[in-house]
């Protein structure tokens, strides 16, 4: 423990392992202990690699790459692992949000990128997750006419229904579900995806099509879920795995013959 630049607030001294790969090249673990000294625990783990890359810059070496962007737990950019958890040792929090209080003077920290086929290492801690993309394509929306938003109560809505749309439409698309199942499957996340919509009276018109088109499309990047549960844990949002059996069952259901009659089939 030391003290911080203006000798008052204690400090701790952290040693870390991060993954460095260039684009075409192959990755290794690179190890940093000057750099990572001094760090305040009030800082996020964002602000402590931001504080990294500034005295790596200043020695004239290559920062280290990192995804993030809203630094509030919305947009889903920032995944790594931490110590061989997905967003690191606390439930329910993004990389993000979670500070260096949680780790102690003296702490070896490892930091990699998600690990899974379907997210290729693009430089050091950022993957390519344009898999997630093409889920979203095959049926992540409702089509609707344009023109002025219709009146919010137009169509009266359960409760139930409702909050657990919303609490499916909390996936922020960040992949540490893929990312900490054994399987690289991306059951959570399609299912949140589909769910947040097939719950909602908006969403029936393409339900049994968009549920069949976009679990195919899961399976030609993803691997199988075999119920681990590892996805509802690494979760920074507590998405459920309850989702998944919802997505099951729509699956199943969009198999039947009459689902074509309704028009409802995938393309
Ligand atoms: S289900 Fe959870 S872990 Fe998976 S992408 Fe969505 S927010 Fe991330
Ligand atoms: S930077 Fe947006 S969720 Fe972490």
């Amino acid at each position: 423990m030391s003290l911080n630049g203006n000798g008052q607030h204690p400090t701790i001294d952290v040693t870390l392992h991060v993954w460095r790969q260039a684009p075409g090249h192959e990755g290794k673990m690179v190890t940093y202990v000057e750099e990572a000294r001094g760090i305040s625990p009030d800082m996020s783990f964002l602000e402590m690699l931001d504080i990294v890359n500034e005295r790596l810059i200043a020695k004239g070496e290559e920062p280290i790459a990192f995804e993030h962007d809203c630094r509030e737990g919305i947009c889903g950019s920032c995944g790594m692992m931490i110590n061989g958890q997905a967003h690191g040792p606390q439930k329910g929090t993004a990389t993000c949000q979670l500070h260096m209080r949680k780790f102690s003077d003296g702490d070896e920290i490892f930091v990699e990128p998600w690990r899974a086929r379907a997210f290729p290492v693009l430089r050091d801690l950022i993957v390519d997750r344009q898999a997630f993309d093409r889920i979203m394509e095959a049926g992540g929306y409702i089509t609707a006419p344009t023109g002025a938003a219709p009146d919010g109560n137009l169509i009266p809505i359960p409760k139930e229904a409702a909050d657990a749309a919303m609490d499916a439409a909390a996936c922020i698309g960040c992949g540490a579900c893929v990312a900490a199942c054994p399987n690289s499957a991306a059951q959570l996340f399609t299912a949140a995806k589909l769910q947040h919509l097939n719950l909602l009276p908006q969403g029936q018109a393409e339900r049994y099509r968009r549920t069949q088109a976009m679990v195919d499309t899961m399976e030609q990047y993803f691997g199988s879920c075999t119920m681990h549960g590892e996805c509802q844990e690494a979760c920074p949002k507590e998405i459920s795995v309850d989702f998944i059996a919802y997505m099951n069952r729509d699956y199943v259901k969009a198999q039947f013959k009459n689902r074509k009659l309704a028009g409802q089939t995938a393309p």
